[in-house]
């Protein structure tokens, strides 16, 4: 049973400054609340709205990883939201969505969060959370944004190859009440979102360098081996090659190789 009742989050949401209600959809078992989210969405849904599930079905990540989303255990989240933005710039929401979660964990007691591109969040080498963000196109519009991030917060163990790779907010010493973890989660994205919208990555560079994970770490990402060297300000990975050229990685996934 999800112990997150409706009110809970509502009164965390309040306590945390929110002024007006959003409407929020509190899920026992669920397929996906990304894929909930882009239903709400296809049918008009307001911007603001989020779906948060106790235990997913069909979890996903980026990739079409499945996603581990037992009951009782993890926060999985989804946030609709309504942008002004280019198609080209969702892909580079989601390191802004990212700080979003660091700045929540810390604020729930895990201060050393850090980022790996383009959309993990790490404390220690160990994935705390993932953020997968969904845009719904009109053309080369974004007409809705769908946000979601799957925190663990309750979990002391994990199956398989992520016990040695995931961590959670119990783990850490972090605050583990989820109505709780999910109020900071919403107030954090909506804000990343916000100054997103503004400024693009541009008022995330300093903490995006602060917190990244892979800086001047040997990396293998799009077939290209070397030194990462930051992101740069279009979210890509830079990669200081064998031979000494920079490189620019637009998209996929990085191996951490040291
Ligand atoms: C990743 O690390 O690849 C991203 C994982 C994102 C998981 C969350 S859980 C809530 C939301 N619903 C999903 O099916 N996926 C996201």
């Amino acid at each position: 049973m999800l112990d997150v009742e409706p009110d809970l989050l509502a009164a965390e949401l309040a306590r945390l400054g929110e002024r007006a209600a959003r409407p929020v959809i509190v899920l026992g078992e669920t397929g996906s609340t990304n894929d909930d989210a882009k239903a709400a969405a296809a049918a008009g849904g307001p911007a603001g709205m989020v779906f948060l599930a106790d235990a997913q079905s069909r979890g996903r990540g980026r990739g079409g990883h499945a996603w581990h989303s037992p009951a009782g255990q993890n926060v999985y989240l989804s946030l609709l939201a309504r942008p002004k933005l280019d198609a080209p710039r969702v892909a580079c929401a989601s390191l802004a969505v990212g700080v979003a979660v660091a700045r929540a964990a810390a604020a729930l007691g895990v201060a050393a969060a850090r980022i790996k591109w383009p959309n993990d969040v790490l404390v220690a080498d160990k994935k705390l959370a993932g953020v997968l963000v969904e845009g719904q196109l009109r053309g080369a519009r974004v007409e809705s944004l769908v946000v979601g991030v799957g925190l663990n917060v309750l979990a002391t163990s994990f199956p398989g190859d992520l016990a040695a790779r995931a961590t959670s907010l119990a783990m850490l010493g972090g605050a583990t009440n989820r109505a709780a973890v999910a109020a900071r989660l919403v107030v954090e994205i909506e804000a990343a979102l916000a100054a997103f919208e503004r400024g693009g990555l541009a008022p995330f560079a300093a903490e995006l360098a602060d917190r990244d994970a892979l800086l001047g770490r040997r990396v293998r990402a799009a077939g290209i081996e070397g030194e990462a060297r930051g992101i740069d300000a279009a979210g890509r990975l830079l990669v200081r090659a064998e031979g000494g050229a920079l490189r620019e990685v637009a998209s996929g996934s990085v191996e951490l190789l040291a």
